[in-house]
């Protein structure tokens, strides 16, 4: 970590970030918009090299709105293979540079059947059904606590703030709880149908491990969904990553306005 640290440090001098952001599918230009700094993950001492498809890979340094904030344009998934340490050490890395804040995105797939494709959603919640947890292992006391609350891991008051932005914005949101699974196999209807009777609104493959892990070392965490497709059985067509890409891509601008206008209000 502290080569990690070291190494970042020396690229963005005395530049501090408050916020971090982690980009999920499809939603990866909102930092392309900045003046910035970028390293890539493969650079960066301490980071697993990476070779993913269709994101990029790089820790994105940038002023947006008059904050300062750090993005990752990509994240780790669990399902490439890598380690839950691998997929939460950029949260632990944003921590250690000062950050205060953390706004989590992915692309999930609808599992209340009274919301829609293209709609984004508020997590007020998650169950963790990955099967594992990232604070497995000897505990880092330098970060939190070996037995952490989780009983409000996504931030009521900046869930609160992000409604109002989205209302005066006339962006029309959901809340809900995300169920996060390891993936990469969609889900079964019947894993679909027992989702939505656990209370689940939305079911991705991500976010779950690097929330925990920033309410554990004492970051907020805002979480947003975009809905990019019904979870499986919800409609008669198969799922894909296409329609993913796409649903998101449709749903980037209101989006990014909405993400920009949150960054400015905080
Ligand atoms: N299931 C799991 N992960 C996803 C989905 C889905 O339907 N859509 C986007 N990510």
């Amino acid at each position: 970590m502290e080569q990690t640290i070291k190494y970042i440090r020396e690229k963005i001098q005395d530049f501090q970030p408050e916020i971090g952001i982690i980009l999920g599918s499809g939603l990866g230009d909102f930092a392309d918009a900045f003046d910035s700094i970028k390293i890539s993950y493969n650079d960066i001492p301490g980071f697993e090299k990476s070779a993913v498809q269709g994101h990029k890979g790089q820790l994105v340094f940038a002023e947006v709105n008059g904050k300062k904030v750090v993005m990752m344009q990509g994240r780790y998934h669990f399902y490439e293979g890598y380690s839950m340490q691998t997929v939460t050490y950029p949260v632990k890395v944003m921590k250690k540079l000062g950050v205060k804040t953390l706004i989590v995105t992915n692309a999930a797939g609808a599992v209340n059947e009274n919301f829609t494709p293209g709609d984004l959603m508020f997590i007020t919640d998650h169950i963790n059904l990955m099967g594992t947890n990232p604070l497995i292992g000897k505990n880092d006391d330098t970060l939190g606590t070996r037995f952490p609350d989780m009983s409000e891991v996504y931030s009521k008051e900046l869930i609160a703030k992000a409604e109002k932005i989205a209302a005066d914005l006339k962006i029309s949101y959901q809340k809900g709880v995300y169920i996060a699974t390891t993936g990469p196999s969609y889900e079964t209807p019947a894993e679909i149908k027992m989702f939505r009777m656990f209370g689940g609104s939305a079911v991705g493959m991500s976010t779950a491990p690097e929330a925990i892990i920033a309410n554990y070392c004492g970051l907020k965490v805002l979480g947003i969904s975009c809905l990019t497709n019904y979870a499986a059985g919800v409609s008669e067509t198969p799922l894909n990553h296409q329609e993913v890409i796409e649903t998101a891509d449709k749903v980037k601008e209101s989006f990014k306005t909405l993400l920009a206008e949150f960054i400015k209000e905080i």
